[in-house]
C-alpha cells in the first residue's frame, strides 16, 4: 500500500516547490517508486520537475468529449478515459507523473476531479509513495478527492497571516473528518531562526524549516526545473533532513 503524501497550504507558500523537491529527493535516494500528482489545475509541477510533453487528465477528457467515437464499442467512457490516462502517465528520472490539467469547457472541474479520484484509487497500490501537490484552496479535501492521507505537509511562510492560514487548514481537515496519520508543517523561505516550540501550538508531529534559496528563486524566474539544483547545498540540505526525519525515523 502506498504512502500518500499531501502537500497543502495557502497560495504561493511553496507547495509546488516542496512537492517537487520531495519527489526528486525520494527518487534520488532510492526510497521506492514515486508517483507525483499535480492536483492543481493551474499548477506547474511538470515544469518544476522538468517533465515535458505531459498529457493531462483534462486533455484526455477533452479529446474524448470531442471524438466520442474513439471509445471502443462495449467499453464504458469512464473506463476508456482511465485506461488512456494510465497509459499516458509520464515516466521520467525515477518517478512517474500524473497531471490533472485544466479542462477547456466551463463547469467541468467536478468531472475531472472524479476521474482523478478514480485514477488515484487504482494507482494507489502500484507505488511506494504518492506525492500530491494540492491546489491552494481546500477543494480536494472538501470534494474528498484526497481521502487517504498518510502524511499531510502544510506549507506556510513565516508571517503571522501565513501561519494562521496554515492553522485553518489543519483545523478544516479535522472538521472534514480526513484522517492524516502524520501531520507536518514546513516554514518555507525561512530567513529568521526557526522556532521549534511552534510544534506544540500547531499540533503537528514536526515543524521543518526550509531556507530561502536564491538558486530556487532564480530557476523559477526563468521557468526552469529544479532538477538542475546542486545537490547537497542550500535547500537540499533542508529537504534531505526532512526526508531523514519523515522516512528514516518513522
Ligand atoms: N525556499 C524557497 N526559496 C526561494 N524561493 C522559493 C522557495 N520556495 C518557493 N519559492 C518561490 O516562491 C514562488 C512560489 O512557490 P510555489 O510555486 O512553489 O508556491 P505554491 O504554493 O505552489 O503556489 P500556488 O498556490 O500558486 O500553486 C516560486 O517563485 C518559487 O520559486
Ligand atoms: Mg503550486
Amino acid at each position: 500500500m502506498s504512502d500518500v503524501i499531501v502537500v497543502a497550504g495557502k497560495g504561493g507558500t511553496g507547495k509546488t516547490t516542496m512537492s517537487s523537491l520531495i519527489v526528486l529527493m525520494l527518487a534520488q535516494r532510492g526510497f521506492g517508486s514515486v508517483l507525483a500528482v499535480d492536483a492543481d489545475p493551474n499548477s506547474n509541477l511538470a515544469e518544476s520537475l522538468g517533465v515535458k510533453n505531459v498529457v493531462t487528465i483534462a486533455d484526455v477528457v477533452d479529446k474524448v468529449a470531442l471524438n466520442p467515437e474513439v471509445v471502443p464499442v462495449g467499453m464504458g467512457k469512464e473506463s476508456y478515459i482511465e485506461f488512456q490516462i494510465q497509459s499516458e502517465i509520464s515516466e521520467e528520472g525515477g518517478f512517474d507523473l500524473l497531471v490533472m490539467g485544466r479542462p477547456e469547457g466551463p463547469g467541468c472541474y467536478c468531472y475531472i476531479n472524479n476521474v482523478l479520484r478514480n485514477c488515484m484509487a487504482k494507482l494507489i497500490k502500484s507505488y511506494d509513495h504518492i506525492v500530491i501537490d494540492n491546489e491552494a484552496g481546500l477543494e480536494h479535501f472538501s470534494r474528498k478527492t484526497t481521502r487517504i492521507c498518510d502524511k499531510l505537509i502544510v506549507v506556510s511562510d513565516e508571517t503571522v497571516v501565513g501561519m494562521k492560514s496554515a492553522q485553518r487548514i489543519l483545523d478544516l481537515i479535522q472538521e472534514l473528518g480526513i484522517v492524516a496519520k502524520k501531520k507536518f508543517l514546513i516554514l518555507n523561505r525561512k530567513t529568521k531562526r526557526c522556532v521549534a516550540s511552534l510544534k506544540s501550538s500547531f499540533k503537528v508531529d514536526k515543524v521543518f524549516c526550509v531556507s530561502f534559496d536564491k538558486a530556487v528563486a532564480l530557476l523559477s524566474s526563468k521557468g526552469e526545473s529544479l532538477k538542475s539544483l546542486k545537490k547537497g547545498s542550500g535547500i537540499w540540505a533542508d529537504v534531505k533532513a526532512l526526508g531523514d526525519e519523515i522516512w528514516l525515523k518513522n
